[in-house]
């Protein structure tokens, strides 16, 4: 096919939803169904390249040629994306990683008590896995998303600053035909150099062939 450039580069790629448990039981997690990173595997994985895939989202089935890594916290996908970043050539930040988790962790189930009609939950801010990579980041290609139900250019736009990537894909996930949990959506990749791409609604195998595209012209 037409992305040569993929074949054996080393890409890491992470996908889903990551959980932050209060007890054994329960956790909050997003609607993240990790679609969009298995895409963007399977489609680096028939071009050849070398695949790295930290999952979150474990209803899927693995892509064809892919290593999955399957993780569940912020903890587990912040040290296999540490563990694995030196060798990468690129890596895509698919992941609607948790922002926030629980102060405190039960190791047993939590008892509902009589006494309580609410119950307030302390949450802390989680560590940034992309933004921590930026004192690591040597010759990689880093990718991360901004998944914003508003302001979605100007949201991605701070976060191609501030998390130190090399390119952002705004993804407006505020509609129920792109987006979270669905098949097709509809992006715009911003670039450090300002020039913007606009994607149209497609299926999302469609989009991260699109994306590579534009990836390509950085990685030669
Ligand atoms: O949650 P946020 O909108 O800041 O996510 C933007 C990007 O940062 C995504 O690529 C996501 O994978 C990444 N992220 C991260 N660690 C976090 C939160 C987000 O790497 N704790």
């Amino acid at each position: 096919t037409e992305l040569k450039f993929l074949k054996h580069k080393k890409i890491l790629i992470t996908a889903g939803g990551t959980k932050a448990y209060l007890d054994p039981v329960r956790y909050i997690s997003n609607r993240s169904s990790g679609k969009m990173g298995y895409a963007f595997a399977t489609v680096a994985a028939q071009n050849g390249a070398d695949v790295t895939l930290i999952s979150a989202a474990s209803h899927l089935a693995t892509p064809e040629n892919v290593k999955v890594i399957s993780v569940d916290t912020v903890a587990e996908m912040q040290q296999a994306v540490e563990s694995n970043f030196e060798q990468t050539e690129l890596l895509i930040m698919a992941a609607a990683v948790s922002d926030y988790e629980p102060v405190k962790f039960s190791t047993h189930k939590l008892k509902k008590d009589a006494k309580t009609a609410n119950l307030t939950l302390e949450l802390r801010e989680t560590p940034d896995i992309l933004k921590g990579l930026k004192a690591r980041k040597k010759d990689q290609f880093v990718v991360g998303f901004a998944a914003e139900t508003d302001d979605l250019l100007a949201n991605a736009a701070t976060k191609l600053q501030e998390k130190g990537a090399d390119m952002i894909i705004a993804n407006d996930v505020s509609k129920s035909d792109i987006g979270f949990d669905v098949n097709e959506n509809a992006v715009t990749v911003l670039q450090k150099d300002g020039d913007n791409v606009t994607m149209p609604k497609a299926s999302k195998v469609q989009i991260a062939r699109q994306i590579f595209k534009v990836i390509e012209k950085h990685l030669k």
